[in-house]
């Protein structure tokens, strides 16, 4: 995509701007900047720009309805995501996860354990599928205020995290679900 990657994001706020719900559209498998690896955020946006992409960001996820969006689900190869997550489930160690934006995430395992459970993704729409993934997990990063992010996570906020973090390398889960167990759904 042409110009520099603030221009790319300006041009996403603007016209999601004009979307009666100021959202932008969500990009979908096939595209290059989903297999791309994002660049890491280091300021090419002022602090309002920064604010209003990630409004963006979340009113899309909201609107999808979804519990993550990567910034390259919206065309942006910027390693930037946020998560939101409302729903409960014990089965699956799903807690509510407030809204938060992850800048520059990276994970990695802790201890072996992986957990397989169905999941999908906004730009895989009208599929599901069985992807095993570490139940814990150690994610670095930082918060949109530039604090540093270093926690131990388990169950379904890992998941989302490793799903989301993923998108920023150019990974979908499609890569490493079993496909024998893709369904179709909605
Ligand atoms: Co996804």
């Amino acid at each position: 995509m042409a110009g520099s990657v603030r221009d790319q994001v300006l041009r996403v706020v603007e016209l999601a701007a004009q979307h009666p719900q100021g959202i932008a559209p969500i990009v979908r498998a096939g595209d290059p900047v989903l297999r791309a690896t994002a660049l890491p955020y280091d300021g090419q946006l002022t602090g309002g720009e920064l604010a209003a992409l990630l409004a963006v960001m979340h009113r899309t996820l909201r609107a999808a309805p979804g519990v993550g969006l990567a910034a390259p689900q919206i065309g942006l190869p910027l390693a930037l995501a946020v998560v939101e997550d409302p729903v409960s489930d014990a089965a699956r160690e799903r807690v509510p996860v407030p809204f938060r934006v992850l800048v520059n995430p990276s994970y990695q395992a802790v201890g072996d354990e992986l957990v397989a459970h169905q999941e999908g993704c906004l730009s895989v729409p009208g599929y599901a599928a069985v992807v095993a993934r570490y139940r814990r997990v150690r994610l670095v990063g930082h918060d949109e205020r530039g604090a540093v992010l270093d926690e131990e996570l388990v169950g379904w906020p890992a998941r989302i995290v490793q799903h989301e973090t993923d998108h920023l390398r150019g990974t979908l889960y499609v890569d490493t679900a079993d496909l024998r167990t893709l369904t179709a759904v909605g």
